[in-house]
């Protein structure tokens, strides 16, 4: 049977998974606690990595390698970089990169090394599942390029510049790192966000006050997809 990784990269974006889980099973390993569970049915294994690409990679890796997960899900709250996007709305990345991997003095475009692709594409079908929940439910789902890097932009500078230089619709700090691993291990992946804060001189303020609220919302639709997996 399929066997699910949903991962957030903090606790508050996994506590609204959890309270909806069954038969859970706590599993430390590598400085980090995996909750094996079940939901409707459906095996589950549901963790935070900590901030930042190098945390979610290490726990992405060890879903798939070590706790056999053959698909997934990543659940959280993004800063907007599209004007679109407002404190609450879910975007779905249909690509992710890096706007902070930077060989630029050897000529390369940003985002880009030897060997990697600056935008890593998400699995089409699981997107294709999310659109028609939301049709289904009548609830609005933006999609586009998410940028992610070891830096929460709270600058409309940095901003404008992840818009203009990848055409990101929203920006966070664990998606393309989780990308590029379950692009190399050929894990099909889907990474959710609704949104915390517009990325500017208020972002700060408005993480605190909208995480709770924002990880919830991209939560509750993450439980919808994994019935329909
Ligand atoms: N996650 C949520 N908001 C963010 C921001 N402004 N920068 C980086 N990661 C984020």
């Amino acid at each position: 049977m399929s066997k699910i990784a949903i991962l957030g990269a903090m606790i508050e974006e996994i506590e609204p998974l959890l309270s909806h889980m069954d038969n859970i099973k706590e599993v430390n390993y590598a400085n980090n606690i995996f909750y094996e569970a079940s939901f409707k049915g459906k095996d589950v294994v549901v963790a935070y990595s900590k901030i930042g690409k190098v945390f979610s990679s290490l726990t992405a890796t060890l879903l798939i390698e070590k706790f056999r997960c053959d698909k997934l899900l990543f659940s959280g709250v993004a800063g907007a970089v599209s004007s679109d996007l407002k404190i609450g709305d879910l975007v779905i990345a249909d690509g992710l990169c890096q706007h902070d991997l930077d060989i630029t003095a050897f000529g390369h475009p940003h985002g880009y090394v030897p060997e990697g692709e600056v935008c890593i594409p998400t699995d089409v079908r699981l997107r294709e599942i999310a659109k028609d929940i939301a049709k289904t439910k009548s609830i609005e789902l933006k999609e586009g390029i998410i940028a992610t890097g070891d830096q929460f932009v709270a600058c409309s500078d940095r901003k404008n510049w992840v818009k203009d230089t990848f055409n990101a619709h929203a920006l966070e700090m664990e998606g393309a790192s989780v990308a590029v691993v379950c692009n190399a291990l050929n894990i099909p992946f889907f990474i959710l966000r609704a949104i915390s804060d517009t990325a500017d001189g208020s972002a700060d303020i408005d993480f605190d006050t909208f995480l709770a609220s924002s990880a919830k919302v991209s939560a509750e639709f993450i439980l919808e997809m994994v019935e329909k997996i």
